[in-house]
């Protein structure tokens, strides 16, 4: 099976308009070089605020909006209503993103965010049309206490829960161990690829092995552009989820070039 890397930039709460704007003007005049079938899977997640502003610049390249694609950074499960401060699929969509990116540890834990949340977001995400990007990992403690697996599964298994094998297999999952987040500390890319695997195995149970096969599950914490390579090079890889250095296009471009050098999966 082979599975389309993908590439996605999370800004966080980073970039004013013209800033978002000129990042991500830089990374089109990089992908503007190569076609979408010989780009991975380019995604960038801008504040909400700054949507509308790389949305405007997303098409004039001539692509039809192929080559990158705008994620929301959360969402509600509902479509409207008397939820101050939320945001919701439907109004992503009609911003112009095609992904969001769920659970992230940040909501998670700054944010308060449940298992039980997250899983009713990423039936909303599909039946909106657009596609979730479902973070999951594990703490330092849970790492050195032997229950990074068993905590994962558990947070793949109630984040799929309820939702068809179909849908499970165009989704995209993100393995960040919290401890290597925006630490500079990389999980050796083995260690990342083995829990990966692990996860890979948890969505056959849950959902089968086509699903299992086609679902994209990425790396993400403290991605670099001299780290992507290595991470690519494994088997169960199909990309990251890249914060700090997606903020500025030469790093994130290196990041989606060194990609394309390694084409195991593409
Ligand atoms: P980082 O963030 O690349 O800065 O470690 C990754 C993330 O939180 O998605």
């Amino acid at each position: 099976m082979s599975r389309k890397p993908i590439i996605a930039g999370n800004w966080k709460m980073n970039l004013l308009q013209s800033q978002a704007k000129e990042v991500f003007e830089g990374v089109k005049d990089f992908c503007k070089d190569y076609t979408a079938q010989e780009l991975p899977t380019v995604v960038i997640a801008p504040v909400f605020t700054s949507i509308s502003a790389v949305e405007s610049v997303k098409c004039d390249c001539g692509c039809g909006g192929k080559k990158i694609s705008i994620a929301g950074q959360n969402c509600h499960w509902e479509n409207s209503g008397a939820y101050t401060g939320e945001i919701s699929v439907e109004m992503l969509k009609d911003a112009g993103c095609d992904y969001v990116i769920i659970g992230h540890s940040e909501r998670r834990q700054y944010f308060s965010e449940t298992d039980e949340m997250i899983n009713k977001k990423a039936k909303a995400i599909l039946a909106g049309g657009l596609i979730p990007i479902i973070c999951c990992g594990e703490t330092l403690e849970q790492r050195e206490s032997g229950v990074t697996d068993s905590w994962i599964s558990g947070q793949i298994k109630a984040a799929l829960e309820g939702i068809s094998s179909e849908d499970v297999a165009k989704s995209v999952i993100a393995y960040e161990p919290i401890w290597a987040i925006g630490t500079g500390k990389t999980c050796d890319s083995d260690e990342a690829n083995r829990v990966i695997a692990m996860i890979r195995n948890t969505v056959k149970e849950v959902a089968g092995a086509e699903a299992a096969d086609s679902i994209r599950i990425l790396y993400g914490g403290s991605v670099k552009p001299n780290t992507i390579a290595e991470q690519m090079s494994k088997s169960d890889i199909d990309g990251a989820l890249v914060g700090g250095a997606s903020l500025k296009a030469e790093s994130f471009n290196e990041i989606i070039a060194n990609t394309m050098k390694v084409a195991v999966n593409a």
